[in-house]
């Protein structure tokens, strides 16, 4: 349970983020979200501890035994997959993670196949889904529907907790978290990732992931962060706002191949072209120098990384999909073991599982 049946929603909804974080948290005071809503719930002490249990469960999952261990740890708890916005990998990584740990799920991928069709609110829709299931992981178009129903949730006969798969423009935590565990296995021979440089390149005004793991970067050490976009689609003034407060080094520019120069990570995304206000809005804006391609591999150090939270356009062009630098492909099966230790901490088994046989 969560703490949030102690303020009332107009209270709660007032607050900052990062002083809406305890309210959210696991009651036992384990200092772990029970509702996972925004990146400000992440604390270096999480981020390391839910990276450590990935670690762990990646690790026992690979024997028989372990797995099966592992398919029992949850058997008793069923989770709903509410995705009203399209979705490849995070439907199936949090699918796959939920089988992982035994928790059967329900699905609805389209609100037109719910009674939503009927005129039904998506209020009415997830607390129903409450009634059947012990957790819902939602994507919605809409921002702050995840934070909302938490809290509604908590405050009704049944509380379930919340995982936010994707909020509008707004947060995709969980995909932050993926990204932070892949930085962490990148560089964790290294000396990690206090002292990097991170680029983020493509849409930066509307990508969820970029707020997200932007927000959790400066959890580390002297973390440089490089925005390079178009003037149209360049980093918004919140995300800049908060590490301006933090002291975080950062610099805007549209100077992609400087920027790489200078990277330990570059991160592409994808124009978000459906949030735009009229048709065809982003194909009238010049993308073609925030792309990564053969020079730009060349201009990467030997050491640094390539991410991209896909689905990819044309952003990576695949010629660089077999470098070993390319760490896109490995981010999607990080996020599998991450998503699984989240929603085990969820459900306050990170100690049995980090102290387990196996
Ligand atoms: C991202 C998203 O949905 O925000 N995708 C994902 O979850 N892996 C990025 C995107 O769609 O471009």
């Amino acid at each position: 349970m969560a703490r949030l049946t102690e303020i009332g929603w107009e209270d709660f909804a007032g607050l900052s983020l990062e002083a809406k974080k305890p309210y959210l948290e696991r009651e036992e005071g384990d200092g772990l979200p029970y509702h996972t809503l925004f990146a400000q719930q992440f604390d270096r002490s999480c981020l390391e501890r839910l990276c450590a249990l990935a670690n762990r469960i990646r690790f026992i999952n690979k024997s028989k035994e372990g797995a099966l261990y592992l398919k029992n740890v949850l058997a008793h708890k069923r989770a709903m997959l509410y995705f009203s916005q399209p979705s490849s990998r995070t439907f199936l990584s949090h699918l796959a993670a939920c089988q992982i740990l035994g928790i059967t799920t329900g699905s609805v991928r389209d609100a037109a196949t719910s009674s939503e069709f009927k005129g039904e609110s998506r209020e009415d829709s997830i607390r129903t889904f409450s009634s059947y299931f012990d957790m819902i992981i939602m994507r919605s178009p809409v921002q702050g529907l995840a934070e909302k129903m938490a809290w509604e949730l908590s405050n009704s006969s049944r509380p379930v907790p919340i995982l936010n798969a994707g909020s509008g423009k707004d947060q995709h935590p969980t995909q932050a978290l993926l990204d932070i565990y892949t930085l962490v296995r990148s560089f964790e021979e290294k000396g990690g990732i206090d002292g990097r440089t991170v680029t983020f390149c493509g849409d930066l005004m509307r990508g969820r992931t970029v707020r997200s793991l932007s927000y959790l970067l400066t959890n580390f050490k002297n973390v440089r962060q490089i925005f390079v976009a178009p003037p149209d689609l360049q980093v918004p003034a919140d995300v800049v706002m908060i590490l301006a407060k933090k002291g975080v080094d950062f610099e805007v520019t549209d100077d992609l191949k400087a920027a790489v120069k200078t990277s330990d990570a570059v991160y592409m995304t994808r124009i978000q072209d459906e949030w735009d206000s009229s048709k065809g809005e982003s194909a009238k804006i010049d993308t073609s120098r925030f792309k990564f391609g053969a020079e730009e591999l060349a201009l990467l150090r030997p050491d640094g990384v390539i991410m991209h939270p896909l689905p990819r356009r044309d952003e990576i062009a695949t010629c660089c999909d077999h470098d070993p630098r390319a760490m896109y492909w490995r981010q999607m099966r990080n996020g599998m073991w991450i998503r699984a230790a989240l929603i085990a901490s969820t459900f306050g088994f990170e100690r049995s599982i980090m102290e387990c046989g196996y």
